[in-house]
């Protein structure tokens, strides 16, 4: 699309309708767009840079997948959807080995949240390969990833579902945890950079929150750039150093230029 307009003339709304006109981002949680517009809309921009930077950022945090393919082919095993995966894909080799330490001292009977879950339900099996039976719930914006999953869940007849929702919906998200069984514990994979570039100081009110409810809240970051393998400069300190003062963390390691903390309430 060829936008016509380099003024300032055009409603909120407006501007939302023209950013979603592209089909990419058309099926995306409208709270979600409205949020990295809201972060965009400076008056020193006009409504086509509102629109482009709009678009750019959008892309940035939803499109964190290698391959159109991983929509489309059914077919796939999950070993092959989650190796097309940009971020599952260097978890692969590891998942068994993460998911015996994350739900270590457990009992054998969980249930998961996974927020900004990408594709990483496809990784149920590991999750019996650990020892544990889960009640997984994914939580993610974008449609598609939604559908790829909940796809793979009715096939393999597995216990899980998959919700196309923002993070950002914190009454719906409450809710959602409130009908799963207990124990529980959440995964926030490689998702806290794009909440807090949307809103600064969101995923501590989000940690906090899923600490009222669950047993066990599990951040992970990349340590190496996912795209070029070079170590990620992106400095963590804030986090480690908020979850350090406000939750007891009962490990931290890292796998495949991943580092996971897995925290629960301090006693
Ligand atoms: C880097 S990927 C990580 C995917 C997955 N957690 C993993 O590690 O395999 C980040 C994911 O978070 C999702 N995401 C980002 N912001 C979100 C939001 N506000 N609400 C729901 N999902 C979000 C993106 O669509 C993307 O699938």
């Amino acid at each position: 699309m060829k936008l016509n307009s380099t003024k300032s003339g055009l409603s909120k709304e407006q501007l939302i309708s023209k950013i979603i006109e592209k089909k990419e981002f058309s099926d995306l949680p409208i709270v979600d767009i409205e949020n990295v517009f809201n972060k965009l809309n400076k008056p020193h921009y006009s409504d086509e840079e509102k629109i482009k930077l709009s678009r750019d950022m959008l892309r940035k945090i939803f499109s964190g997948f290698s391959s159109q393919k991983i929509f489309s082919l059914k077919d796939k095993s999950p070993e092959w959807h989650l190796s097309k995966h940009l971020s599952t894909r260097e978890r692969l080799p590891y998942f068994s080995e993460i998911y015996s330490k994350i739900f270590s001292g457990l009992p054998k009977k969980i249930s998961v949240i996974d927020l900004g879950a990408g594709i990483n339900g496809l990784s149920y099996s590991f999750f019996q390969e650990a020892g544990f039976k889960v009640d997984y719930t994914a939580v993610e914006s974008v449609g598609q990833l939604v559908n790829v999953m909940n796809d793979f869940f009715s096939k393999e007849k597995i216990s899980a579902q998959a919700i196309k929702m923002s993070l950002f919906e914190l009454e719906k998200l409450e809710k959602i945890i409130q009908k799963t069984s207990t124990p529980r514990v959440a995964f926030l994979f490689k998702v806290i950079d794009s909440l807090e570039a949307v809103q600064s100081d969101y995923s501590k009110k989000l940690i906090e929150i899923l600490m009222n409810s669950c047993e066990r809240v599990v951040v992970s970051f990349a340590t190496e750039s996912m795209i070029k393998r070079t170590k990620f400069k992106a400095n963590r300190n804030w986090i480690i150093e908020f979850l350090a003062q406000n939750f007891k963390i009962l490990d931290d390691f890292s796998f495949g230029g991943e580092k996971f903390f897995v925290i629960a309430k301090k006693k």
